[in-house]
């Protein structure tokens, strides 16, 4: 016979008729209580097995993490908290999961414990439920863009170029470390390397990305990038999956559009297609909140967060009114902030972000036109000299979760800035082409993907929103 998820058997009330299901051992009650975990869904069903008539050392490996086979009959349940359970006429033990050494007990454990055993965590209902809504925000960002008609473009991973102009790259090479070849001077010879040069990570798919928008009009990348910088923060990782769209002949007003419905798509995908992994996802937070003083506690739950940014615009203002309500804030009068704000140009830190939307505002904020000297060389410069057509967008408990911009498509001015702030036009010759070759205004955005799914799983450091987090010291499994 066929195995039916334990999802599909909650849902179905076709008492009295004969089914197999196969999952995992969660917890075993009163020697007849099995609840059993098969994946499909957060919640368990209860198995109820005749001890009497089941041979002890059966009995005995019930024990949690083991894998059975059940077949039985499904019935109206007569316990809490339950609609159906099975009752038992045949079970198989698959893997047997010795109760001494597994790690995972019936109880809760907390997420550092987890994430060192990050490979078994997805054994837990917290882990199967934030990689259920992580699924859940990938599919909505396709089918988003799939509606739009926009291109889904594979970028490169292994590139020669830093597109963020920032430095923090991972280098590939197949050089032997030991014996490198040098060049006259000493140096390195990357001519010798498998690519003829040198190569590294991506840090992000734009520049490729502008490439393809200049042709097809609308393109979105969705894949891994790395940055090596040694951020061991809990909104840093150095692999984490970006999505960009790039649209030709969009400016800045655009943009921000595309981004905020973008946003409001897949949250209200996440709410309607996972509403128990959300509604368990809420009460998780809850619970964990307990712990914390009154003020620090969320002045909202997860549901009701998510509900909130449906509902609301997000709030738009130029980096220059933000530095305004910044300088004037109490924690800056009072010196709270780590950093103070002591007038225009300083690059904004997540502290001051985090006092714009979670206190000023109250709500996602967009900020643009910042200081070209703390953004990347091919944002569209504007008339005053001083700012770009830059976008970031804030988020409650997030901080920046989308950084984009118009870009500069007038072939002088950006030739100009790219010598200001050293980077090689001659090295980029291919993506200067698209200004050579009928440029035009184009506008796009990065959305960090991993701080979005923390935002949606109310989850608060980045390493528990990835299957396996690539961070400082770390790259296990
Ligand atoms: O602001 P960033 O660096 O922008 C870019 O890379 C542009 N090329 C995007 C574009 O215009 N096409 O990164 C974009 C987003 C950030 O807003 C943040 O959400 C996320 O990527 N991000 C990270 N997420 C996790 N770990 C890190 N180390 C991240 N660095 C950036
Ligand atoms: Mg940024």
């Amino acid at each position: 016979m066929k195995r039916t998820k334990v999802k599909d058997l909650l849902n179905s009330s076709a008492f009295g008729s004969e089914v197999v299901i196969k999952g995992w051992v969660r917890t075993f009650r009163n020697n007849q209580f099995i609840a059993i975990n098969d994946g499909s869904t957060i919640n368990n069903i209860q198995a109820v097995v005749d001890f009497t008539n089941t041979d002890e050392s059966l009995l005995k490996k019930l024990t949690t993490g083991t894998a059975v086979s059940i077949s039985g009959e499904l019935i109206e349940s007569l316990g809490k908290g339950q609609k159906v359970e099975i009752k038992v006429k045949e079970l198989e033990i698959l893997g047997d999961s010795d109760a001494e050494k597994f790690p995972l007990q019936p109880k809760k454990h907390s997420l550092e414990f987890l994430r060192e055993i990050a490979h078994l965590r997805f054994r837990t209902n917290t882990f199967n439920a934030v990689f259920k809504v992580r699924h859940a925000l990938a599919f909505a960002i396709h089918q988003f863009f799939n509606d739009k008609g926009f291109v889904y473009l594979h970028t490169p991973i292994i590139t020669a170029s830093d597109a963020e102009g920032a430095g923090e790259m991972f280098k590939v090479t197949t050089l032997d470390f030991n014996n490198a070849p040098k060049t006259e001077s000493g140096e390195v010879d990357f001519k010798q390397d498998f690519f003829g040069k040198a190569t590294n990570l991506t840090v992000s798919g734009q520049l490729e990305g502008e490439l393809a928008a200049m042709a097809l009009g609308e393109i979105y990348t969705f894949g891994p990038t790395f940055r090596a910088e040694n951020s061991n923060t809990t909104r840093h990782l150095a692999e984490f999956w970006m999505i960009e769209p790039e649209v030709a002949f969009a400016d800045l007003y655009d943009n921000m559009q595309l981004a905020e419905d973008l946003l409001k798509y897949v949250i209200s995908y996440a709410l309607k297609t996972c509403p128990d992994e959300i509604e368990f996802l809420k009460n998780r937070l809850l619970e964990e909140e307990k712990s914390k003083p009154q003020e620090e506690r969320a002045e909202l739950d997860l549901t009701a967060k998510l509900n909130f940014c449906l509902d609301n615009s997000f709030e738009r203002l130029t980096y220059t009114e933000a530095i305004e309500i910044l300088k004037n804030s109490t924690p800056n009068k009072k010196k709270k902030f780590k950093y103070l704000i002591e007038g225009w140009g300083a690059d904004l830190q997540s502290e001051h972000e985090r006092f714009l939307v979670e206190k000023h505002f109250k709500k996602p904020v967009i900020l643009t036109d910042y200081p070209k000297d703390i953004k990347a060389f091919y944002m569209r410069q504007n008339d005053d000299g001083k700012t770009v057509r830059a976008m970031d967008i804030l988020f409650p408990g997030i901080g920046e979760i989308i950084g984009g911009s118009q870009r500069e498509e007038r072939l002088q001015l950006l030739e100009k800035r790219m010598n200001e702030m050293h980077i090689s036009t001659e090295e980029l010759y291919w993506y200067l082409d698209t200004r050579r070759f009928g440029s035009a205004p184009h506008a796009g955005f990065g959305l960090g993907f991993e701080r979005l799914v923390l935002f949606v799983t109310g989850m608060t450091n980045i390493r528990d929103v990835i299957p396996f987090p690539r961070a400082p010291k770390t790259a296990e499994f």
